[in-house]
């Protein structure tokens, strides 16, 4: 079971986005995957137009297992949705032993029978909750907007990695940094991609293009694969999942 956090302290920087395609991809491809909202605004939800009865509140907070918690969205792909409860379980959670592991505590009992694929989309912060993630998960994918401000936040998010890796003794490997919303016209899109190829060489992934069709694709409560097949964002996220695939 591989379990997968998208995650960057940066906000709108394309996390969700990432999220609702990569998953939906993977379904598409026959694996069977389970989408966390681990960020209270409850984007997810919007995403594919779909709530799970129970949410990230009742597994954390109440230990509803996993599989019970799950809705499906379509075949192969389940959802554990959040919404602003998620904010009162963070506090809650803020006051237990070992705050730190209670999600991966809480889906220990979940294996690979049940899932192939865990994807966590996480809030824009560096909350408890976003550590829970990222000791629970074994890779992570940074998406970073090719832009100056989210390039200098990318060196900060690859360090907090490091020192949460070393803390508490786990080895969550960044798999790859994902660049977006890139626009080859622009300048500074071009300057930004360039310096995080030379920085962060071997991770930094092909670019997602900008793309008004992902802007639009929530709206319609569709993936991108649904709303517009042939998008450039479509074509774009195909290739980040032949990537996610190809590391099997
Ligand atoms: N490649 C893209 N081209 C154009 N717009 C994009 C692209 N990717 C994402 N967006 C848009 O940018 C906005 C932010 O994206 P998204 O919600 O995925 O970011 P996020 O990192 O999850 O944000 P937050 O930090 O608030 O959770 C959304 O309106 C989304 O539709
Ligand atoms: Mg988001």
């Amino acid at each position: 079971m591989r379990k997968i956090c998208i995650i960057n302290q940066k906000g709108g920087v394309g996390k969700t986005t990432t999220s609702v395609s990569l998953a939906t991809g993977l379904a598409r491809k026959r694996k069977k995957v389970l989408l966390l909202d681990l960020d209270s605004q409850g984007n997810l939800s919007t995403c594919l137009g779909k709530r799970s009865e129970k949410t990230m509140y009742n597994l954390l907070i109440d230990k509803v297992p996993a599989t019970e918690c799950a809705s499906e969205v379509e075949k192969n792909l389940y959802l554990v949705s959040s919404d602003n409860k998620l904010s009162e379980a963070e506090g809650i959670m803020m006051g237990k032993p070992n705050r730190e592991k209670i999600l991966s505590a809480v889906m220990e009992d979940v294996s690979e029978d049940d899932f192939e694929f865990i994807i966590m989309d996480c809030p824009p912060s560096l909350s408890l909750l976003n550590q829970n993630a990222l000791l629970f998960a074994d890779e992570a994918i940074i998406p970073s907007s090719t832009e100056s401000l989210s390039f200098v936040g990318l060196q900060k998010m690859i360090d907090l990695i490091d020192e949460s890796n070393n803390t508490f003794d786990h080895d969550l490997m960044v798999s790859g940094i994902l660049p977006t919303m890139f626009d080859k016209r622009n300048k500074i899109c071009m300057q930004i991609l360039s310096k995080m190829e030379d920085e962060f060489n071997g991770m930094t992934l092909d670019p997602i293009r900008i793309n008004s069709k992902l802007i639009e694709a929530p709206g319609h409560s569709k993936s991108i694969f649904d709303y517009a097949r042939s998008s450039r964002g479509a074509q774009d996220y195909r290739k980040l999942i032949e990537f996610v695939l190809k590391n099997e």
